[in-house]
């Protein structure tokens, strides 16, 4: 067993399963615009009907004991979206910050942002970084979400990152290793990505956490995104706990 294993709490052995709660669980979450669709809604319907399930999954997560929830909410390659669409995300985003911020207080969740969030304009940032603050001594739950997000551009920066320390002779280029790319991610504050899921069929990363999905369990599941509630993260989390994790190793 490896350390990163060992240090895991949870839930009770299962057979032949690893038997524990991940510490780190990422959600691209997809299917908002075919849900919408199937009942001859508009597309933002779907995006608000995945709103609510934001709620519900990140209650479930909470309760679970799950530590680090991460929400793919907006990609870098969504601003080729109409603009109606970004539009009406802006709004639910800002929405969704405003109403919620103090439950997300009183229920000890600290919100994190990973990605450029600024493209989306000074009012709404504004929201999200008062959001961050107000929230930013709390530990029961760490939810991160993913605005304006691309994995390759965030590895390509720590890489630059890097090279001009070494560049300006501030560090060595022996440092540049695995530990280093790692601590000049987004992510570096957070525990390793234990659970990747992926909702509506789709089989595929699409850019989301390249680097820290290394050794993360993958789960894709047909459900779409407004239809996932705690049952299906519950479900989820089960297929975690019935995988073996082997790191590499026998
Ligand atoms: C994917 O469905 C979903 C998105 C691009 C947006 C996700 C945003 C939310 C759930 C809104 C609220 C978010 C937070 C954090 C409060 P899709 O539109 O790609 O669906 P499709 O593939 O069926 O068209």
């Amino acid at each position: 067993m490896t350390s990163s294993s060992a240090v895991r709490e949870g839930a009770d052995a299962a057979p032949g399963g690893n038997g524990a709660v991940p510490r780190h669980v990422a959600i691209i979450m997809d299917g908002n615009g075919r849900w919408a669709a199937r009942r001859g809604l508009p597309r933002a319907a779907g995006h608000r009907a995945g709103a609510e399930a934001v709620r519900a999954t990140l209650r479930a997560a909470a309760e679970a004991g799950v530590r680090v929830l991460t929400l793919y909410a907006f990609s870098s390659e969504n601003w080729r979206r109409s603009e109606e669409e970004v539009t009406d995300l802006k709004g639910l985003l800002a929405f969704y910050v405003e109403k919620e911020l103090e439950t997300l207080h009183r229920e000890g969740v600290r919100l994190k942002l990973i990605g450029d969030p600024s493209p989306f304009g000074p009012q709404l940032m504004q929201r999200l970084e008062r959001a961050v603050d107000r929230t930013k001594d709390n530990d029961r739950l760490t939810l991160v979400v993913a605005l304006n997000y691309g994995s390759r551009s965030e590895i390509a920066s720590a890489a630059r990152e890097l090279a001009e320390e070494a560049a300006a002779g501030k560090r060595d280029l022996a440092s540049i290793d695995e530990q280093a790319i790692g601590k000049a991610l987004e992510t570096a504050d957070l525990p390793e990505l234990d659970l990747l899921i992926r909702t509506s069929g789709e089989v595929r990363l699409s850019n989301f956490l390249l680097w820290q999905a290394a050794y993360a369990e993958l789960l894709f599941v047909d459900t779409l995104w407004p239809d996932f509630d705690a049952a299906a993260f519950n479900s989820a989390l089960a297929q975690f706990a019935s995988r073996q994790r082997r790191f590499g190793g026998r």
